[in-house]
């Protein structure tokens, strides 16, 4: 089970400093979580949470809601890559099975976990939007398609060298 984000490491200045951006726009709530997530190591800690209502005035029940909800937003450590792949049927009957299968063997994690170097974190979802190109997952915002067991492992070992921007 993994604890809530390790707090040591975040700039609550920071935090402040971009929430501060969007004082006068509540309805900006999921630009001000991702970037205060993208500076967070891709988890928003509870006291930025309480931070962002400060400065902002939004509840911070509302703010908590938006975090465990979305699935792009966690309060949980997660890894430098966030590997994202559709787990619906769609996908599943044309081949998403074995290449998560493969994923996992190769990084030695289930989905939902995160690898012990903190490089990589595996989650399933719902539909991504690619079903035209499945077996297709997302490595946060970039987009490969039309994978196999043995293109996914590559791609993966491609990540743990460096080789992928
Ligand atoms: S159903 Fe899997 S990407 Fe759409």
């Amino acid at each position: 089970m993994q604890n809530q984000c390790d707090t040591s490491t975040v700039d609550m200045a920071q935090v402040a400093a971009i929430a501060a951006r969007y004082k006068n726009e509540p309805d900006q709530l999921m630009r001000i979580l991702l970037e205060i997530q993208s500076v967070c190591g891709n988890a928003i800690p509870r006291e930025a949470a309480t931070v962002i209502s400060s400065v902002t005035g939004i509840p911070e029940v509302e703010i908590y809601g938006f975090i465990t909800f979305y699935a792009m937003l966690s309060d949980k450590p997660r890894g430098q890559y966030i590997i994202r792949m559709c787990k619906s049927a769609p996908c599943h009957i044309v081949g998403a099975r074995e290449v998560a299968q493969a994923i996992c063997d190769c990084l030695g994690i289930a989905p939902g976990e995160t690898t012990a170097d903190g490089l990589f974190t595996l989650e399933f979802c719902e539909c991504i939007g690619l079903c035209d190109t499945a077996p297709a997952i997302m490595i946060n915002d970039a987009v490969y398609t039309n994978l196999t067991p043995q293109s996914a492992v590559s791609l993966i070992r491609a990540y743990q060298q460096g080789g992928v921007c």
